[in-house]
């Protein structure tokens, strides 16, 4: 820990980086960057771990969703006021259904880096360097496209900056008050069991606020009524990039990394002994590594003992992402050797990567099935090793996409093409992330039982 340093990472192996052709101007946009604000503050993360910690006792619930890639080109007020509204309606359904205060994190004013299965991608018997993003390159299927471009980053920062600005305004500007209930339901909606059942609800706190508004409790009196906390995360994949962000905080002498409140780990990346492990290992904004189906018990032990060397509640967040059918035959042996280390953590569910198929039409999609089945193998396995499932972490998006097929008001493989607009993975779209709200409500009532 000693030898940690916001560049110590470059000494490690690293792995899904992008190759600049000019470093010079790397160098200068790098420069430029570590002069940039902040996006976030080292007290608001603070903030974040100690809800997350909440969440590892088993006294709460995180709900982490967004983009699977944010981009330039869908980059939109309504979009961000969407996905906002999207995730405001799926925690209220947990809090009230299912009883438990909700932590909301957004896959959100950040979430631009990806990493690829492959180098390359060949179309027509073209072959290109892979998109990763577009704060690293353009999707556009062209040579010139594909050349990583430093100045994208600062686009990034900036569009960044300008989402963070306007979910601060939703959450503490009126849009969050919970009573704007009836408000957070979509425009396009569709009219079924899902949007009914949430209008019930929506109904039922409406008269609880009234009847609480005569005992003297209401927006005016109650911050908790009127706002809400809503942080950022996003996956720290291009290390450059947030170095530049990593800076002191002057009450504590404590890194953090400021371009998110909380940074994960993904699941090709997470080497021990690799760069992003030891980048993550010395900020201390709460984090997260995903675990697929590689992720040995031991390993994960050793991980968390690198990443939280003080088990501290609410530092770690295990985002477990096995794929449907796979959670019984890996997730026990994690849950195990964590309990038996005396390990504190935050489990959460990703029922998205481990479920992505190509469809019969040739788009790349998720059955809403597998991802419902994956949840309920999660809470099962929890419920079984008397550990608590204390958080989803999923790709959505408050559009009316038709990115992911299945769900109470069915896509089909043949409406795939009608709205298909992920620059990434198929995300889920605003009904289907509400139907699986409700599921994980029935889970937590389930699990107090
Ligand atoms: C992601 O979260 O978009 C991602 C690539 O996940 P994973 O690292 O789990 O594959
Ligand atoms: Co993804």
């Amino acid at each position: 820990m000693s030898t940690w340093s916001p560049s110590s990472w470059r000494e490690k192996p690293i792995l899904q980086q992008p190759t600049y052709p000019d470093k010079a101007n790397l160098d200068r946009v790098l420069a430029e960057l570590k002069n940039y604000p902040p996006l976030v503050f080292a007290g608001e993360a603070r903030s974040l771990k100690n809800q997350l910690a909440n969440v590892a006792n088993g006294n709460a619930f995180l709900l982490q969703g967004g983009d699977c890639a944010e981009s330039f080109s869908e980059f939109h007020a309504d979009n961000i006021r969407d996905s906002f509204k999207a995730l405001m309606q799926m925690a209220v359904v947990m809090t009230y259904s299912g009883g438990v205060p909700v932590v909301k994190v957004g896959r959100m004013a950040g979430q631009f880096a990806k990493p690829r299965s492959s180098d390359t991608e060949t179309f027509d018997g073209i072959e290109l360097a892979s998109y990763r993003g577009d704060i690293i390159n353009g999707s556009e299927f062209t040579a010139k496209a594909r050349i990583p471009d430093p100045e994208r980053m600062i686009k990034a920062y900036n569009q960044a900056s300008a989402t963070q600005n306007l979910l601060r305004a939703f959450a503490s500007g009126g849009l969050a008050d919970l009573h704007q209930v009836h408000k957070w339901t979509l425009d396009f909606a569709h009219q079924g069991e899902v949007s009914k059942k949430y209008e019930k609800l929506a109904e039922d706190i409406e008269r609880s606020l009234t009847f609480m508004e005569a005992c003297g409790v209401n927006s005016k009196t109650h911050r908790t009524l009127r706002e809400t906390d809503f942080f950022t995360s996003h996956e720290a994949l291009l290390l450059p990039y947030e170095e530049a962000f990593t800076r002191e905080d002057s009450i504590t002498g404590d890194w953090y990394d400021t371009s998110a409140h909380m940074l994960w780990i993904g699941d090709r990346t997470r080497q021990l002994d690799g760069a992003h492990v030891e980048y993550l290992s010395g900020v201390k904004n709460p984090i997260g590594v995903k675990a697929g189906p590689t992720m040995d018990p031991d390993d994960l032990v050793r991980l968390a003992n690198k990443l939280n060397p003080e088990n501290e509640a609410g530092r770690l967040n295990v985002i477990v992402r096995m794929g449907a059918g796979k959670v019984g035959d890996g997730l026990p042996a994690l849950i195990k050797a964590v309990e038996r280390e005396g390990l504190k953590v935050v489990w959460s569910c990703d029922p998205m990567h481990g479920n992505t198929i190509k469809s019969s039409t040739n788009y790349k999609t998720r059955p809403v099935d597998s991802i419902l089945t994956e949840m309920k193998e999660f809470f099962a396995v929890h419920k079984a090793e008397g550990t608590f499932g204390g958080g989803v972490h999923l790709e959505m998006t408050g559009k009316n996409v038709t990115e992911c097929i299945g769900g109470s008001f069915t896509v089909t493989e043949e409406d795939l093409s009608s709205r298909y607009h992920t620059h990434c993975d198929p995300r889920l779209n605003a009904d289907q992330a509400l139907e699986l709200a409700f599921l994980i409500a029935d889970s937590l009532k389930d699990a107090q039982n």
